[in-house]
């Protein structure tokens, strides 16, 4: 069966990677099904291939009969950002068996899951206790699979942006660790070409390998600021990961010590796409400049 010819269903297409999914999958032409809790955060989505579909990915009973006719189910649901009061293991793992069990139950042939390179080695943290739960889940279910490792996402590296805008950027260490973030248009083509592959996991990462001090330097040039980068000892960065497991709940600490424990080594995943870091930073500053 051609690519154009399977029914795709698509589900977090309203965070980041997913709305570069959604859009290239309406560029090749996949008929796509959209399931989105807000249609009206859906509406860019819309496209002559696209279905959008209202529903809950933590509630499975709003999932019933959505599946039917579906070849590919695409998930990047996951908790970066959100604040709803639900833990990693309600939405990384259980919103994603609701989507598995599904699929199963409506014979789809392959299931592609987003969780994070090297995922698999920090199964101690909340956030990949959770992701790395689903992989297992997805591994044992039958179906064709395919794991997507990413490394960070260049919509993640606009937390150095905003420590640059105030002129000075704390790193933590000597700032030496290297890494190759990626934009999501890139990351998606690999996420929509998986639909094909038989590989069941995929490690993926940018163009360019950065130090972390390259990184911020590269901020503090787009916002025209000159180089002032603070290095702050590593036993200061377990100090906070232990103040905040042990005075807060996992909803506080887990992103936290999901960014502070990878941060302090190098991660480095084949290297992938064309968009280059400077360029976004540059496009980011020049878009908030425009409508300030
Ligand atoms: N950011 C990184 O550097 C990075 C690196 C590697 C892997 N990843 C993983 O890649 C995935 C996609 O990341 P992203 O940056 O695109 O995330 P994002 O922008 O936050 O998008 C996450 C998606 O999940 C949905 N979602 C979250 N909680 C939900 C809930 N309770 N009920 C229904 N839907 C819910 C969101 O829906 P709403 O829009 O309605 O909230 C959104 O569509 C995540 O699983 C993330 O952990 C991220």
């Amino acid at each position: 069966m051609m690519e154009k010819d399977r029914t795709v269903l698509l589900a977090g297409a309203t965070g980041y990677l997913g709305s570069y999914i959604a859009k290239e999958l309406a560029a090749r032409q996949i008929p796509t099904k959209i399931l989105v809790r807000n249609t009206e955060k859906a509406k860019d989505l819309k496209s002559d291939c696209t279905e959008i579909i209202k529903a809950e990915v933590t509630k499975p009973e709003t999932l019933n009969g959505h599946f039917e006719g579906v070849d590919t189910v695409i998930s990047t649901v996951g908790i970066t950002r959100q604040k709803d009061g639900l833990t990693y293991m309600d939405v990384d793992y259980r919103a994603n068996k609701n989507l598995l069990e599904e699929a199963k139950k409506a014979r789809v042939r392959k299931f592609i899951y987003i969780s994070v390179l090297n995922g698999n080695l920090h199964r101690n943290l909340k956030i990949l206790a959770a992701k790395e739960a689903f992989v297992d889940e997805l591994s044992a279910s039958g179906l064709e699979y395919t794991i997507i490792r990413p490394n960070g996402f260049f919509s993640d590296m606009k937390d150095f942006l905003d420590m640059a805008k105030k002129g000075k950027i704390y790193l933590f260490g000597n700032g030496e660790q290297k890494f190759n973030p990626i934009h999501g248009r890139d990351l998606a083509i690999a996420c929509v070409d998986a639909i094909e592959s038989e590989k069941t996991e995929i490690n993926i990462g940018g163009p360019d390998i950065l130090t972390q001090n390259e990184v911020a330097e590269l901020a503090l040039l787009a916002c025209g600021k000159p180089i002032n980068i603070i290095h702050l000892p590593h036993w200061l960065r377990k100090f906070v990961i232990w103040v905040l497991r042990t005075f807060t709940s996992s909803k506080t600490y887990g992103p936290v010590e999901f960014f502070l424990t990878l941060l302090a080594d190098d991660a480095i995943a084949p290297r992938c796409g064309g968009h280059r870091l400077a360029a976004f930073f540059q496009k980011e500053v020049d878009s908030l400049t425009a409508t300030s």
